[in-house]
């Protein structure tokens, strides 16, 4: 694709962010769409977030998606945050109109559309989510909002028990609270498995956040690293007979929820897939 004058901007912002598989997976929809827009990677260091945000307004750009370290700080140099990222506390997708700034959250969209895209819905459903960070955060609010019931389990106490009391607070919503040291009683009733902790990413890709003889094949297990594609859990999962659902999923769910916000189109998920899976080592 020509890049010329009418060239439409937008990018990722984080630090590091060289190892980011944005900008593949949003030029690859740019080519296949015949879009003249170019998605950057954009190393931005912290003391840098208010000014590229200012040179993002001056130079047009149509969007941002933010990732680690300033998903939470970019909030104070935005104009207006949506409903799920206000709840959420952070911002992975911002949309420039106007010389204005807005902010949202997709993550936890990303991740329930990965699971009805596999064929898992969470209405009504238990779901126990594994982790307590940014990303589990997204992820517990958006299942209670497609009323899910949530169960977290995380290694550090303090975390989920701090989410938890947040969660009651913004919707009102009890959420079970366990321990990392899970046990067969603390499984019963679970419908749905979800792993927001980084265990089982390269390079310890032997590791795994639950013990295999825990699950049965009545529970669909989800994964949110992506490298390695087939983590120890869902091969483990799949040993079992449950339905296993890998990390590629959120991310080009997230992503194309970001492309709707940015450019109002509906995204070539098979397309991004194939382009993020290329890039992901065997
Ligand atoms: P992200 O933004 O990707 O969610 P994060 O906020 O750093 O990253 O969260 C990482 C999650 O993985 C946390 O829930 C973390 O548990 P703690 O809250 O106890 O730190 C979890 N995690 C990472 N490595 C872990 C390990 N070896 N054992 C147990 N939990 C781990």
């Amino acid at each position: 694709m020509e890049i010329n004058s009418e060239t439409q901007l937008l990018g990722v912002i984080g630090h590091p962010v060289e190892h980011s598989l944005s900008p593949v997976m949003h030029n690859s929809v740019f080519e296949k769409l015949n879009l003249n827009c170019v998605y950057l990677a954009l190393d931005v260091e912290k003391e840098k977030l208010g000014t590229t945000i200012d040179a993002c307004k001056a130079l047009n750009f149509i969007g941002l998606n933010v990732t680690i370290p300033h998903k939470i700080s970019v909030i104070k140099f935005l104009n207006k945050v949506g409903r799920e990222a206000e709840l959420i506390g952070a911002v992975n997708t911002v949309k420039f109109e106007k010389g204005r700034a807005f902010g949202f959250n997709t993550d936890g969209i990303g991740c329930v559309k990965a699971l009805k895209g596999d064929g898992i819905r969470i209405k009504n459903k238990c779901v126990l989510i594994l982790g307590a960070g940014g990303a589990a955060r997204a992820i517990a609010f958006q299942c209670i909002l497609e009323g899910a019931d949530v169960s977290i389990s995380n290694r550090t106490m303090e975390k989920v028990v701090e989410l938890k009391d947040e969660i009651g607070l913004k919707l009102k919503k009890e959420v079970n609270v366990l321990n990392f040291n899970l046990k067969k009683h603390d499984l019963e009733g679970i419908d749905v498995i979800i792993n927001a902790t980084s265990i089982g990413m390269h390079p310890k890709t032997n590791s795994t956040p639950l013990d295999a003889g825990l699950l049965n094949q009545d529970i669909a297990v989800m994964d949110i690293v992506y490298n390695p594609i087939e983590t120890k859990l869902l091969k483990d999962a799949g040993k079992i007979g449950c339905k296993a659902v890998n990390g590629v999923g959120m991310l080009v769910h997230q992503g194309a929820e970001s492309l709707r916000i940015w450019l109002g189109i509906k995204a070539p998920i098979e397309i991004m897939k194939k382009a993020v899976i290329g890039k992901i080592p065997d």
